[in-house]
Formats: C-alpha cells, structure tokens, sequence
C-alpha cells in the first residue's frame, strides 16, 4: 500500500464540527485520486469527485463569510477561486487535449497547499466566527458586523473580526 498523498494531523483540526468533517472529507477525496494515480488506474473520477466536493466546501466557506459579514472580494474567497480555476484548467487539459499531466501535478500542489490555507485562512475564519457569535448551523450572528477592516483575518474591509 502506498502512502496517502496528505496524512491527516491534529493541525488540520479547527474544532469547527462542520468544517472539520469537509476538511476529512477533502482529504480523503485527495487521497482516493492520488491512489488512482499511484494505481496507474483513470484518475478522471476521483478527480472530478474531488472538484464537486471542493466547489461546494469553498461555497460554504463564502456563504458563512457573507453571512458574518466579510465583503464579497477578500484574498480568502480570491485564493478559493484561483484552486478552482486551476483545477478546472487541469481537467479541461486532460479531456480536452488528451494531457493528465497538470493533473499529476496539482495532485502535490493540492496536498502542499491545503494545510497552510486551513491553518491560516480557514483558522482565521473560523477564529472571526467564534468572535462575532456566528452559528453556522442557524445563520444566527451574536454581533453586527463589524465597520473596521478585518485586514489580520483576511476578510477585508467590512470583515467581522
Ligand atoms: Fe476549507
Ligand atoms: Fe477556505
């Protein structure tokens, strides 16, 4: 058996039910296409598996940030659709044009990048949920969003850090 393409550790945890149990799931989304690489086997499945399941975390992500009342431009929401362009690009390469190559190598990129953004951006938001109150399973918020800019969390100006 071969070793996953990202190993799960306790620095990916945000004690965010939620957002922990998509996080697992992506993980586990990543490393079931990294085995069908690994397997020599169609990778397009798991790949397009992982791409659904990225498209609606990355949703939820910016419905909560739009609910605790981020701006619709901030560099969280800029760095989830530059993943998804990328990997978009990657599928069309490789059913369009016949090249899995950039599919081979996103499958590293994916697993290099995703523990620093949940660590830093994810953390954050989750950290500016707790603060403001924002309860994503009711959409209730304990606190109006804040007028000053959230420039640390990364929510931009009209953030609710
Ligand atoms: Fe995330
Ligand atoms: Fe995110």
């Amino acid at each position: 058996m071969t070793a996953p393409t990202l190993a799960w550790t306790d620095a990916l945890t945000l004690n965010q039910p939620t957002l922990d149990a998509t996080h697992h799931e992506f993980v586990d989304l990543l490393n079931a296409f990294g085995a069908a690489l690994d397997a020599g086997a169609d990778a397009l499945p798991a790949f397009r598996a992982l791409l659904a399941h990225t498209e609606d975390h990355f949703a939820m992500e910016e419905d909560w940030m739009a609910r605790c009342g981020f701006e619709p431009q901030n560099c969280h929401a800029s760095q989830h659709a530059m993943v998804l362009n990328v990997m978009r690009e990657a599928l069309r390469y490789a059913t369009e044009l016949g090249d899995r190559e950039p599919l081979s190598i996103l499958r590293g990129e994916l697993a290099a990048w995703f523990p620093a953004h949940a660590e830093m951006m994810d953390a954050a938001l989750v950290f500016t949920m707790a603060q403001r109150g924002f309860d994503p399973a009711t959409g209730a918020c304990r606190a109006a969003p804040a007028a000053e800019a959230a420039a640390h969390a990364c929510g931009g100006p009209g953030g609710c850090a």
